[in-house]
């Protein structure tokens, strides 16, 4: 059986004190729906981490959060602008399209990140009725290629978002990532920023299947409650939710994991990019190493370890490795001498 270990972050475990945390919270009933005290306290913690106002919504799902999070602030007559390789346009199985029932409008970039020149650019609508009127910009942190963009290049962002009167969304999947890459927290990545709201994730960062929408700035929460619901992600047994981000916030569990998940993506990469024809292709700032390799390197390494294929070519494909909270020095070392025998 190939090892799975750098698939995905998703390839992941649970963190055990996420598992301890559903433990401590399966003492007895509660509430359903998040009227419970373990949601009103994993809630709270979050609305700290982000900055002490925002709206907070329990997920289960990264795709939700995304779209649900923008369904509140786009309307079927809106453009989203968002990257190409960005997981909204090309990794939703169309779910913004057909939840949102509005335009998305993807932009070249390079190493998946987004620049005001390119958004300026890729905003042609006029303001008559004959055009979808541009409303948001979304952006990944870190990005779907492992990169992430500093401070400076979000405030830029969002001064051209506040020009054009575009809402500034981040898709943060990977946004603890990013912060620790950074080393600042979730709130100066964000909400210091002018960011308006995040899909924070949990998922790719230890928790079981727990993601959240957070809205920074004040009223865009509008019917969210209502859209969750009707999006299908309104967990009945919420509190098993909202104890993962509980103990994510605990002893700040969310730096910890991003950090251990970003050191071993530049052991990986430090490692790869001694092996000869092995081409790293993309900075690798957070948990992802992109590599174009020869065709039988992947083959043999295919045998061994799954991995994503990104973008094939007959002689040097490109591939992607993950790493995870749970990547040890170890398995590093494991996969790059595989990869050294594989390149013989
Ligand atoms: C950038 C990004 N956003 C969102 C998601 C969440 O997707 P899912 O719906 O699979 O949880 C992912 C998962 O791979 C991702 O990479």
């Amino acid at each position: 059986m190939s090892n799975p270990r750098f698939a995905s972050d998703n390839a992941a475990g649970v963190h055990p004190a996420v598992l301890e945390a559903l433990d401590a919270a399966n003492r007895g009933p509660a509430l359903a729906y998040g009227h419970d005290a373990v949601t009103e306290r994993a809630a709270s913690s979050v609305r700290r981490a982000f900055g002490g106002k925002a709206d907070v919504l329990f997920v289960w799902g990264g795709t939700a959060a995304n779209v649900l999070g923008l369904r509140t602030v786009v309307d079927s007559h809106h453009v989203i602008y968002c990257g190409e390789q960005s997981h909204l346009w090309s990794d939703e199985c169309a779910a913004p399209e057909n939840y949102l029932g509005c335009k998305l409008q993807p932009v070249p970039t390079t190493h998946a990140k987004l620049t005001p020149d390119l958004v300026r650019a890729a905003i042609q609508s006029g303001p008559g009725v004959h055009h979808a009127q541009p409303r948001a910009l979304s952006i990944a942190q870190a990005t779907e290629a492992g990169t992430v963009y500093s401070i400076a290049e979000l405030g830029e962002l969002a001064q051209l978002c506040r020009e054009r009167g575009l809402l500034f969304h981040v898709d943060g999947a990977r946004l603890a990532n990013a912060a620790a890459a950074l080393q600042t927290d979730l709130r100066e990545v964000t909400a210091d920023v002018g960011v308006d709201l995040v899909s924070f994730g949990g998922t790719k960062n230890g928790l079981m299947g727990a993601e959240a929408v957070v809205y920074l700035t004040p009223g865009i929460v509008g019917a969210a409650e209502f859209h969750r619901k009707q999006g299908m992600q309104l967990a009945s047994k919420m509190r098993f939710v909202a104890a993962q981000f509980e103990a994510l916030f605990t002893n700040d569990l969310w730096r910890e994991n991003a950090v251990r998940a970003n050191a071993a993506a530049r052991r990986l990469e430090a490692g790869a990019a001694k092996v000869p024809q092995v081409e790293i292709v993309h900075p690798v700032d957070a948990n992802a190493v992109f590599a174009r390799i020869p065709r039988q390197t992947l083959k043999r390494l295919g045998e061994r370890f799954i991995f994503h294929v990104w973008s094939d070519h007959p002689q040097r494909p490109t591939v992607r490795w993950m790493t995870a909270f749970d990547t040890t020095d170890a398995e590093v070392d494991e996969f790059l001498a595989a990869l050294g025998e594989a390149t013989g």
